[in-house]
């Protein structure tokens, strides 16, 4: 059933789009930036490059309004702190993606938004929006792990509405992802791949894949694989990490809210949950680019870094129909980008011939 091309032309949002699997009422004022109906698009050249017999299908949520899935998180979230009555300001801990959707979503909702990260651990284009979109952004000696303690007692206080996963509106809307997954197929996948930091998304898919399920919307359940960080794997690990480290910012989280939701996804789909290195997540950060044209953020290639690891240990069987979520834009972190050992330009003078000659022609 796909819900917008036939019944809205206009894609409404997702909270429009699937109101009566929401915790919304008729009288809820929408906070909406017209977040979702993300492209599901075919990997063409991956499959083949690793020698997988697979088809493989990319959830491109850097299509998203702040260019990450935590928009639908946020259409959720934000509804209900402006529905609720006394609320002053938003508050949330973030690797960056929360506080840019965040501060974006508090603009719409007319909501102060304050925004905890750790200092020096953010991806420039990330701090760009958060400053952009008007939040009070405070930066602190101290990792994500940190800031999310902070919120949490602070969001004791009737003023501030806590916008982190922890708030548990923001896995509603991310389940939205999965109905589209299923939407744009017309049945669940074998597999889904996700990057794994705080947890809620892993948790949000496993939610919505099996809300179609039980009312008949899709016949399978996908098994979960989701990937942390070497340096970031709590879970894996089973054991919180006191100084996560990896390149893979968005995902440096060392003691997981969702933690619970990931073992239980993991658990009932017969999935796995693994870690890969940053090398593993650079090389497949430059192949989604070079082979795909999917520019995606470090983060959102470890679903890919964990597809060619799953394939060399020969458990993805033949036939497989896999859907990785790539979770934010590329841009999001130019720093990474420009220093990830891709060609650098080169400088010629200002004429056909210089050209020409680099080009070896
Ligand atoms: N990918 C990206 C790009 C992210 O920003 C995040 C989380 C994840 C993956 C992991 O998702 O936490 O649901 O397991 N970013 C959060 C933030 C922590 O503050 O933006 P998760």
């Amino acid at each position: 059933m796909s819900s917008h091309s036939a019944k809205h032309p206009r894609w409404p949002g997702i909270i429009e789009a699937y109101r009566s699997r929401l915790p919304v009422t008729p009288e809820t004022r929408v906070v909406t930036l017209l977040e979702g109906n993300t492209p599901l698009i075919k990997a063409e050249r991956i499959p083949g490059e690793i020698g997988a017999d697979i088809e493989l299908y990319i959830k491109y949520e850097a299509m998203n309004p702040t260019s990450s899935f935590k928009d639908r998180g946020m259409t959720m979230a934000m509804t209900e702190a402006a529905n609720r009555g006394g609320v002053e300001a938003v508050i949330c801990a973030s690797t960056g993606n929360t506080s840019a959707a965040a501060a974006a979503y508090a603009s719409r909702a007319k909501l102060k938004s304050v925004v905890i990260l750790p200092n020096g651990k953010i991806a420039l284009g990330k701090l760009a929006q958060a400053m952009m979109y008007g939040a009070t952004v405070v930066a602190i000696e101290g990792n994500f792990d940190d800031a999310l303690r902070i919120v949490r007692e602070l969001g004791a206080r009737p003023e501030f509405a806590v916008v982190n996963s922890i708030n548990p509106v923001r896995i509603e809307g991310q389940k939205t992802a999965a109905f589209e997954v299923c939407d744009i197929l017309g049945e669940a996948p074998d597999f889904h791949f996700l990057p794994v930091g705080n947890a809620g998304n892993i948790t949000a898919y496993w939610k919505g894949y099996r809300e179609y399920h039980r009312d008949g919307l899709s016949k399978k359940l996908p098994r979960m694989f989701g990937w942390q960080a070497a340096g970031s794997a709590p879970i894996v690990e089973d054991r919180i990490i006191e100084n996560p480290n990896t390149v893979a910012t968005a995902i440096r989280i060392g003691n997981p809210a969702s933690w619970i939701g990931a073992k239980e996804a993991v658990a009932q789909s017969n999935g796995r949950i693994d870690i890969v290195t940053d090398e593993e997540i650079l090389d497949a950060y430059r192949m989604l680019a070079r082979l795909e044209g999917l520019f995606v953020e470090p983060a959102s290639a470890a679903p890919i870094a964990g597809l060619i690891k799953a394939h060399k240990a020969g458990l993805i069987p033949a036939g497989s129909r896999i859907v990785a979520t790539t979770t934010g834009h590329g841009l999001k972190d130019p720093d990474t980008a420009v220093n990830s050992g891709i060609a650098r330009p080169v400088v010629v003078p200002s004429s056909t011939e210089a050209v020409l000659r680099l080009l070896g022609l």
